[in-house]
């Protein structure tokens, strides 16, 4: 059913303003009977941070920042779903218009700067379906006027622990002013140090909660060392490369848009988005599974991430551009490749050309 609405409105939506048209979508998974995707086929289940992972493909945070369509989600076929990112009080983010398709590119820039609901409504919407299982991991950021920063991201572990598979700690949103100077190593330290001492505190009540550091694909080298040094030294349960990017590669050919402030998406952010990952691969050293984002718009291109380090994966802006089509095309095609590789599970993959990719010309 949802398929076919998304082929009928796929050029519809296309037509209409990129929030409208995400607006649209989110109502029409509230309303819509998804029907169940077919069973994964248990070769490509993973299981990561003590979570199993029917299959390694999620939907990015961004998409369901208000946890309003998880169920739908996970009924369509992703091996989880990462809602958020939410703030602890409600905010509007900045004036519309605020997100741009660069259709020629495959890509999109925004700079809604987290809208939010604010806690309360998203964890209500959390416990009504926790019941119903799956991985559903809760992405957390700051309030754009928040005095303390750190603390925001303290009382939202506390709040949402019961609910969460997975905390996020999105400090790479370059859309909230200031927000990024929390991957500087101090500030890092700290973030760290007390948000898991936060979550150690409901592991009691709760259970264990990994939690992850989302970081964005424009750290400088020297930046991720030390990144990838505290998360180490905190013991960080993983960490997610990455988010938007501030940079505009050369190569894009919506010119005009492509000068509008955000963060770009997509196809044009794969190449950069990948080295970083290989890049935090060879220095994480196994001490923690890594997430692989930006730019996944095909099978290759999500074994392509794996190879380069992830042990999972996450889409959005493809999504757009491709359908939901994509998800199943990505599944088939991670089960032909480790058919093809004769390799028993997608862990085998993990990471294997990272090494050799680091030694590669830096992407333009
Ligand atoms: C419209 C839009 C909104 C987003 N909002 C968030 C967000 O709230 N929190 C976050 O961590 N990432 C957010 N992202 C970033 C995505 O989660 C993802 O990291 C990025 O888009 C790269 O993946 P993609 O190329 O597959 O879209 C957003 C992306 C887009 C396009």
């Amino acid at each position: 059913m949802i398929g076919l609405f998304d082929r009928l409105s796929r050029p519809l939506l296309r037509a209409l303003d990129p929030e409208d048209a995400h607006n649209l979508t989110l109502k029409a998974l509230r309303l819509v009977p998804v029907a169940r995707a077919p069973a994964d086929s248990p070769d490509i289940a993973v299981r990561a941070f003590g979570l199993n992972f029917p299959n390694p493909v999620g939907i990015a945070p961004g998409f369901d920042k208000g946890a309003q369509v998880a169920d739908a989600l996970l009924r369509l076929g992703f091996g989880f779903v990462e809602i958020g990112t939410v703030t602890p009080r409600a905010q509007p983010g900045n004036p519309r218009p605020r997100v741009f398709r660069l259709e020629a590119d495959r890509a999109v820039i925004n700079r809604l700067g987290f809208n939010s609901e604010g806690a309360p409504p998203v964890l209500a919407r959390l416990a009504a379906r926790a019941a119903n299982g799956g991985v559903v991991g809760v992405n957390i950021g700051a309030n754009k006027d928040s005095a303390d920063r750190t603390e925001d991201y303290v009382r939202l572990i506390d709040t949402f622990a019961a609910v969460a598979s997975y905390f996020t700690l999105n400090v790479s949103s370059p859309n909230t002013p200031g927000l990024r100077s929390l991957q500087q190593v101090e500030a890092l330290d700290d973030l760290l140090a007390r948000v898991l001492e936060a979550r150690d505190k409901v592991r009691a009540r709760v259970g264990p909660t990994p939690v992850l550091l989302k970081i964005a694909p424009d750290l400088t080298l020297s930046d991720l060392d030390d990144v990838v040094g505290v998360a180490r030294k905190h013991g960080v349960d993983g960490m997610i490369v990455g988010n938007t990017t501030i940079s505009r590669p050369p190569t894009l050919r919506e010119r005009a848009t492509a000068k509008e402030a955000g963060g770009l998406s997509g196809k044009p952010l794969f190449k950069l988005s990948t080295r970083m990952l290989a890049e935090t691969f060879v220095r994480a050293e196994g001490a923690f599974p890594l997430i692989g984002v930006g730019g996944i718009d095909s099978g290759p291109a999500a074994i392509a991430k794996i190879k380069a380090g992830a042990t999972l994966v996450q889409v959005y802006t493809a999504l757009v551009y491709r359908g939901i089509g994509l998800l199943a095309e990505i599944k088939s095609d991670l089960a032909a490749a480790l058919k093809r590789g004769h390799r028993n599970s997608l862990a085998e993959m993990v990471g294997v050309d990272a090494a050799e990719m680091t030694a590669e010309s830096w992407p333009a």
